[in-house]
């Protein structure tokens, strides 16, 4: 994948409209006023940026210092910088000790659970996810399938994992990423009962973008994305 601390893929990460998924979420009425919602890997912050400016409370969190940095830029015109501080953080999807549990209402992890190295950090994600959801809440999930096909190698499965694989676009294919079928990633998020709210879709694209494979001059070299878009209620208590 890109390394996400180049300048171009921060700008081009915050160049990005709010994603459509969550734009009729809210446009439908579904995120009352005062809500809580996690951005996981917000990356420019398009997202949170979006719902900070309504009447949400937005905490951010990634792993990238350059993409906190970003985020945090496009927060603090609403709240003041040490606010933007405290609500964007640096920090892994696996590793939320710090937000307590049945805390929100949505979560957000759009292209960030993929990048799970192997298919323990994946599966702790997805923990964390429902630990963190409040009886009730969603969570928005993007995430890239094995169909993928990146244009001049085969994704090739890393030995003795079920889903992590090499091979995937970008400046590092050596690199695993976690990659699921619709299929496995609903039986994934059903391990820790979170069940689909509308069938999980997936997406084919050609390859464009930061973090895609490019040629010597820059250029995209072509290939396919392919993407699940989900979206998972955690259940209330009965
Ligand atoms: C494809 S971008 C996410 C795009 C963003 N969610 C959006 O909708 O615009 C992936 C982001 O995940 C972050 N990331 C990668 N590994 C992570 C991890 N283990 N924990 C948190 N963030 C991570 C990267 O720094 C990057 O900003």
């Amino acid at each position: 994948m890109a390394r996400w601390d180049d300048p171009d893929t921060v700008a081009f990460f915050a160049s990005r409209p709010p994603d459509h998924r969550l734009l009729a979420w809210v446009e439908a009425g579904s995120l009352p006023c005062g809500a809580r919602v996690l951005d996981l890997g917000c990356a420019g912050g398009r997202n949170t940026a979006y719902l900070t400016g309504l009447d949400v409370e937005v905490i951010a969190v990634d792993a990238e210092p350059a993409m906190v940095a970003a985020t945090r830029a496009r927060v603090a015109p609403f709240v003041g910088p040490e606010e933007a501080a405290r609500r964007v953080r640096v920090g892994r999807f696996d590793a939320l000790d710090d937000l307590r549990d049945d805390a929100f209402e949505l979560v957000l992890a759009l292209g960030v659970l993929q990048n799970a190295t192997d298919d323990a950090e994946f599966a702790r994600g997805v923990r964390e996810i429902a630990r963190v959801l409040r009886p009730g809440g969603t969570v928005l999930v993007a995430h890239f399938s094995p169909a993928s096909r990146p244009p001049d190698r085969a994704l090739s499965r890393v030995a003795g994992s079920a889903h992590a694989y090499r091979g995937f676009f970008g400046e590092d294919p050596e690199l695993p990423m976690v990659l699921h079928e619709a299929g496995d990633l609903d039986a994934a998020f059903a391990a820790v009962g979170l069940a689909p709210l509308v069938p999980s879709d997936t997406v084919v694209a050609p390859a464009s973008g930061a973090g895609s494979h490019r040629d010597t001059r820059g250029r995209t070299a072509g290939g396919t994305r392919v993407t699940v878009n989900a979206h998972y209620r955690k259940p209330h208590a009965s």
